[in-house]
């Protein structure tokens, strides 16, 4: 207890405990669940939609339910076209995620309840982004297909009307999804423990996700990972790098200390993945990255490491992972502003002061 009955506690409030979630954990076992099942579970067997109902709504919908819930993402999905002279707006060096962050926090909605309010940015979210991208290239926006919300998305930031690709990009938006007290989720609960609205709560998680010690880390990990050519290069680039004093994208984790479950779950997908696509050799230099940087530093490759790789896999341009991260966390953003409205208090912490006192003019 420090002066004043102030509690202090530790930096970064790791391992700090600052209030209770029903959406999602990692369990005694290391393994991160959502709303009571494993999250590889869901990604293994379930389809976007149904884990999605599942984070928002706390339960496995029945038929009639998901129905409704797909088709509501789908009809709330396109952007009118006032936003996409907006982003035509946007500067030519914009990021993806910068662009995204901008359009949101201004976008007309049609829904007029906050939750789903919420929802219908998470349906935006992969129509803005494709948008974003494109009109920075000067292309033009892509049409609508057919298919369940992964093929939508799928070919929004590919051109390409593929199941089975769409399929393994699925399963890692579901493990994108949800991670409880994250920082970009706990801004967002921040800021809705204000009473602002929806909007400015998504904002702010945006905003928070695009940090290379979260959602950006995935984009800078092909850097280096393209630059090997063979997997007894691992030794001298870990080296290199801890030497410098340099964080490796892709590797610790506030909660993961020894396994991050995900991460693992999308190398094994990484292994038949890459046998059809003929890439092989990418997958086993990046395993010897993870063998070295344990030997040296004890510590695990996180989701993004093997993200990333999956996702070059997939003929997905770098400049969408860290918007992709953010399209399917966006439904975790979802439940948790729901969560944090329903039982509101404001977060608002102390602090030690270390300035000077006493001066006078
Ligand atoms: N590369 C090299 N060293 C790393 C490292 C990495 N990726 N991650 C952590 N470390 C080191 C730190 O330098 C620190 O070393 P020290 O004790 O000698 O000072 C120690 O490990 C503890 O790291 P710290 O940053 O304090 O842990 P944290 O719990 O606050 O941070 C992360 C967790 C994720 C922010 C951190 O591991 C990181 O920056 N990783 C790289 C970014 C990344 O992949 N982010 C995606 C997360 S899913």
């Amino acid at each position: 207890m420090a002066e004043n009955g102030l509690l202090e506690v530790p930096r970064g409030l790791d391992k700090v405990v600052v209030d209770t979630t029903s959406i999602a954990a990692t369990d005694k076992d290391g393994w991160l669940i959502y709303r009571g099942y494993k999250a590889t579970e869901l990604a293994a067997k379930l389809h976007f939609e149904k884990a999605a109902y599942l984070v928002v709504y706390g339960s496995i919908p029945n038929d009639a339910k998901l129905k409704r819930f797909s088709s509501f993402l789908e009809s709330n999905s396109s952007i009118d076209g006032a936003t996409d002279e907006v982003i035509g707006l946007l500067p030519m060096d914009a990021k993806v995620i910068d662009g995204v962050r901008s359009v949101v926090s201004m976008l007309p909605l049609r829904q007029k309840k906050p939750d789903m309010q919420m929802l219908e940015m998470a349906a935006k979210m992969p129509r803005i982004i494709s948008n974003c991208y494109r009109a920075k290239r000067s292309m033009k926006p892509l049409g609508c297909i057919e298919g369940n919300y992964a093929e939508r998305f799928y070919y929004l930031l590919t051109g390409k009307e593929d199941v089975e690709s769409a399929r393994y990009f699925e399963r890692l938006l579901i493990l994108y999804m949800e991670h409880e007290f994250n920082a970009s989720t706990f801004a967002l609960r921040v800021t809705a423990s204000t009473l602002a609205d929806p909007q400015a709560a998504f904002t702010t998680a945006l905003a928070t996700i695009k940090g290379p010690l979260h959602g950006g880390a995935n984009a800078e990990i092909l850097n280096y990972m393209l630059k090997m050519k063979r997997k007894s290069e691992a030794v001298e680039l870990v080296d290199r790098k801890l030497g410098n004093k340099e964080k490796i994208m892709g590797f610790g984790h506030r909660i993961y200390k020894t396994m991050d479950p995900r991460a693992q779950f999308i190398k094994g997908q990484l292994r038949t993945l890459s046998k059809s696509r003929k890439m092989g050799k990418l997958l086993e230099m990046a395993e010897a990255v993870e063998k070295e940087m344990w030997v040296k530093k004890g510590l695990p490759a996180n989701l993004d490491f093997y993200a990333a790789i999956y996702m070059y896999l997939l003929g997905i341009d770098e400049a969408f992972y860290t918007p992709i991260f953010a399209a399917a966390r966006s439904f975790g953003w979802a439940a948790h502003y729901m969560e944090q409205v329903a039982n509101n208090k404001l977060i608002r912490p102390d602090s030690r002061y270390t300035g000077r006192t006493g001066l006078k003019l």
